[in-house]
């Protein structure tokens, strides 16, 4: 496993798993078999409704709490410094642990100064290791970055081979904010990346697949990359990406891939932020 250093010096594994629509009653047993695979960083979120299953498969496992790397996200109905500081404690619950490896706001809507109070909070009482924000697009993590104390250490956002995110990384930059990509090989039910002609073309060179090499070039970028998968097979594939190394040619072939750099959904879209407020705030 490669490891990238978070800007609170907290390791943190360049490779996880992530269990978005994964039934609450079939987590458990995803979470054990990527746990078996080699995982140590897993992927959920309060709105997720799985926190327990993931829970439940790292008790059983006997891996020992400080090998594994937990991360979880405050909901948009959790906002508010009250509110997110309960929903904190509910997570910690669920999970079975004392500690959150990494707590993110899931989404840029309600209080969210609020709950980055509470998280800074858990952060200084030992609850919570490392703090950020999820699908806070530039502007918007500029403004937030900006004014507030502990600055965020992770932004987690939609980025793959054909969503490269390049514009934000200037940004991040500026406060130490390392990029984690969701929807790593395109997201659900699409073939763009597992099914690329170019990829796997680059990948033929080194006996790996399409989506072998869109897992590599992300963490090559420094970026932790999160994929999801409920079949065991495809968890090994995806997990079996740090014996070959992309060439700084490869790299460039697939920069050229990119075709909408911030991500397919607009959040600043008054219809999706009202859709998302009024069926989930
Ligand atoms: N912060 C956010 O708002 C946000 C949003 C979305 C996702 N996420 C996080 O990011 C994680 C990953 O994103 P994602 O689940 O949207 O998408 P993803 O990991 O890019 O893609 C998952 C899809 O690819 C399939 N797949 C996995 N490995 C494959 C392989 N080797 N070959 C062919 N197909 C393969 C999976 O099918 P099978 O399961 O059938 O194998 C599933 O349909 C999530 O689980 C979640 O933890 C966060």
């Amino acid at each position: 496993m490669e490891y990238i250093k978070l800007n609170n010096g907290v390791e943190m594994p360049t490779l996880g798993y992530g269990v978005f629509l994964v039934a609450p009653d079939e987590c458990e047993r995803c979470v054990t078999d990527a746990l078996s695979v080699g995982y140590r960083l897993i992927d959920t979120a309060q709105a997720y409704q799985n926190e327990e299953g993931v829970g439940n498969a790292w008790r059983k496992s006997g891996i020992k709490r400080e090998d594994l790397f937990l991360v979880t996200k405050v909901w948009i109905s959790n906002a508010g410094e009250e509110k997110a500081a309960h929903s904190i404690d509910e997570s910690l619950s669920k999970l079975q642990t004392e500690y959150i490896d990494l707590l993110l706001i899931h989404q840029a809507y309600g209080d969210v100064f609020g709950s980055w109070r509470a998280m800074e909070r858990a952060y200084r009482a030992g609850k919570v290791r490392a703090i950020g924000v999820s699908n806070f697009q530039a502007g918007r993590f500029f403004d937030f970055a900006h004014y507030v104390d502990v600055k965020p250490m992770v932004n987690q956002l939609q980025c793959n081979a054909l969503i490269q995110q390049q514009g934000i990384e200037p940004l991040h930059a500026e406060f130490g904010t390392r990029m984690m990509a969701w929807g790593p090989l395109g997201g659900q039910g699409v073939d763009g990346i597992v099914k690329s002609e170019a990829l796997a073309a680059i990948g033929a060179k080194y006996g790996k697949s399409a989506a072998q090499v869109a897992l590599r070039w992300l963490t090559q970028r420094g970026i932790v990359a999160i994929p999801k998968s409920t079949h065991k097979d495809r968890m090994a594939q995806n997990f079996a990406i740090f014996d070959f190394t992309l060439t700084d040619d490869d790299m460039a072939q697939i920069a050229t891939l990119n075709q909408h750099d911030t991500g397919t959904i607009n959040f600043n879209d008054p219809q999706f932020v009202k859709y998302l407020i009024q069926n989930y705030g």
